[in-house]
């Protein structure tokens, strides 16, 4: 069964003579399951008519954004809580432009900023309206905040020119789609993840920490649990809201974070060990806090146990997804952690650009496993984390094969 069966799809179309291909791309949503329901902006219905597009929907076609009948019927705010998915094809310059502005002057406009489902673009353009830094920054904002893109192809264009700003053909906008809905992929599963800092006491009023957000844990939690994945989640002191169906249990140190997950370790089928645990502590932690005496202060620091190693050298079954914060050399220390912390799946991750990495809301990571590596591009760490989660449950449904 395709992972679009049911579900309600929102087909946008913009003014590009790509148009065409959204007819085709009708069929095969719905060859896949989809009820499709069309908005078309005015240029559009110049490159084809609603007409056509109704006929192939078998639902009436929205055009207009303020009309009494149409407002009545189903309204912007209602077709926006109607879609489970919004698929933008042909996506135009212009219309990438009015998104990343946050316009919304237009039905298709306002539907793509009023709904909370996901969104897939499919530009369409000149080769050089596509290369353009404009266009190209424009992009690469709206990844970041989430949207997904087609990367349109290379070839002759209608235009007579060639290069870069073919829409992508249907059954590659379908198979992406479908990658998007993949949500039951780890049904039956057990996931055991760390997120956040650890704390490791000094005194009574001091600590070392890091600065871990708990963003990407938290994030990596939803996405798993949204695959259908049962969620414990092991977190340090974060200042985040549990995601929904996730159990969580709040610790402190490095100690109790491994003694936390070595109890839950058993039943889990996975282990994503995503905190930045404290990799030393305070050799001695004083009951009463410390004076200011002399000029200097020497401070005696002990090895933390490591807890993804731990958990990975322990339960040799699980599949053991580690991370690797780095600000240099970043793929090759990576490589080494997988190798040495025993693991199935390692996410490395550039920490010395501060846009990126902790306390953000953006990440840009490579996965690395032992048969090959994967760069995902900046984006917000609901969308990483989700990638994550897709390569993840691939390749350990691979494993149990
Ligand atoms: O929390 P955010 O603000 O969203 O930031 C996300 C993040 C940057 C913290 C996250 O993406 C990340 O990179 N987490 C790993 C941080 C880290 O401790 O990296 P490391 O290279 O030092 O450790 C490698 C691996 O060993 C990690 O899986 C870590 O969880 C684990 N480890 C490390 C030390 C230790 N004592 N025990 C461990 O389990």
């Amino acid at each position: 069964m395709s992972n679009l069966s049911n579900k309600n799809v929102l087909l946008g179309i913009s003014g590009s003579i790509a148009a065409y291909k959204s007819a085709e791309l009708i069929r095969r949503l719905q060859d896949s399951g989809a009820t499709v329901r069309v908005v078309m902006t005015k240029s559009a219905t110049e490159f084809i008519t609603p007409l056509t597009m109704q006929a192939l929907s078998q639902n009436p076609v929205h055009t207009e954004l303020l009309d009494e009948v149409s407002e009545s019927a189903m309204g912007h705010i209602e077709l926006a809580r109607w879609a489970d998915f919004l698929i933008v094809a042909p996506a135009s310059a212009n219309l990438i432009a009015e998104l990343t502005h946050g316009r919304s002057d237009n039905l298709l406009t306002a539907i793509c900023l009023a709904t909370s489902s996901d969104i897939l673009l499919a530009p369409a353009m000149n080769q050089r309206m596509w290369l353009n830094p404009a266009t190209q920054e424009n992009v690469a904002l709206l990844k970041s905040r989430g949207y997904y893109i087609s990367t349109p192809e290379d070839g002759d264009q209608a235009c007579g020119e060639t290069g870069p700003g073919r829409m992508a053909e249907p059954n590659q906008i379908i198979s992406l789609t479908n990658t998007l809905f993949q949500s039951d992929l780890l049904t039956g599963t057990n996931i055991l993840i760390t997120a956040g800092p650890t704390r490791e006491p000094l005194d009574p009023v001091r600590y070392l920490t890091n600065h871990s957000s708990g963003k990407m844990g938290f994030a990596l939690a939803e996405a798993a649990c949204s695959a259908g994945a049962k969620v414990t989640l092991v977190t340090g002191p974060v200042n985040l809201q549990t995601p929904r169906y996730v159990v969580r249990y709040d610790v402190e140190t490095a100690q109790d974070m491994l003694e936390t997950c070595l109890e839950h370790a058993p039943s889990a089928d996975i282990f994503i060990g995503c905190a930045a645990v404290s990799d030393y502590r305070p050799k001695y932690r004083n009951s009463e806090k410390i004076k200011k005496t002399d000029e200097f202060f020497k401070l005696e620091l002990i090895r933390n146990p490591d807890v993804v190693s731990h958990v990975a050298g322990k339960f040799e079954r699980m599949f053991c997804l580690g991370f690797a914060a780095e600000t240099h050399h970043v793929l090759e220390n990576a490589r080494q952690k997988l190798l040495t912390k025993k693991l199935d799946l390692l996410v490395a991750n550039d920490v010395s650009n501060p846009e990126i990495g902790f306390d953000s809301d953006l990440n840009e990571v490579s996965l690395i496993w032992h048969k090959g590596e994967e760069k995902l591009q900046q984006a917000t760490k609901t969308v990483i984390a989700k990638q994550i989660i897709n390569r993840l449950a691939a390749l350990y449904i691979d494993s149990r094969n």
